[in-house]
């Protein structure tokens, strides 16, 4: 029973790194970082009421003519003027221009 236990926690372990290695980039993962860290600022959805009036919505950020999702990405891995320290790491990063890029189509 015990090494049955340990067994599946093995496995477990191990299909959970192999998809967390698949993953490239999450835009799912970047709406709920975006959620986080953003809202107090940023209009993050559609259908979020107004933040701060400095912070351009993301999906006004999305639509801008040639929006790049790894400039973006390389954007935030700075804390932009205002902000404090995001501490945000490569994959956040990413599945956050991700996130914001799923929303021009909306
Ligand atoms: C404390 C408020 C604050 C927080 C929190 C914040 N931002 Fe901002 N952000 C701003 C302001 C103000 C601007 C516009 C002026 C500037 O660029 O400094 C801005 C600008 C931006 C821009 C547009 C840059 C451009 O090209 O115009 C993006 C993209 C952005 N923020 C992303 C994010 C993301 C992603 C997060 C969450 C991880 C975040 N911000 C958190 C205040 C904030």
């Amino acid at each position: 029973m015990a090494i049955s236990a340990r067994t599946a926690a093995i496995a477990a372990l191990i299909v959970a790194n192999a998809l967390a290695s698949a993953a490239v980039a999450d835009p799912r993962r970047g709406a709920a970082l975006a959620r986080r860290s953003c809202t107090s600022c940023h209009v993050v959805a559609s259908g979020q009421a107004q933040a701060n009036p400095a912070a351009p919505p993301f999906p006004t950020v999305a639509r801008r003519p040639g929006f790049d999702r790894e400039k973006l990405a390389f954007f935030l891995l700075e804390p932009h003027p205002k902000t404090p320290t995001m501490g945000l790491g490569r994959r956040d990063v990413t599945d956050l221009a991700d996130y914001i890029a799923t929303l021009a189509k909306k």
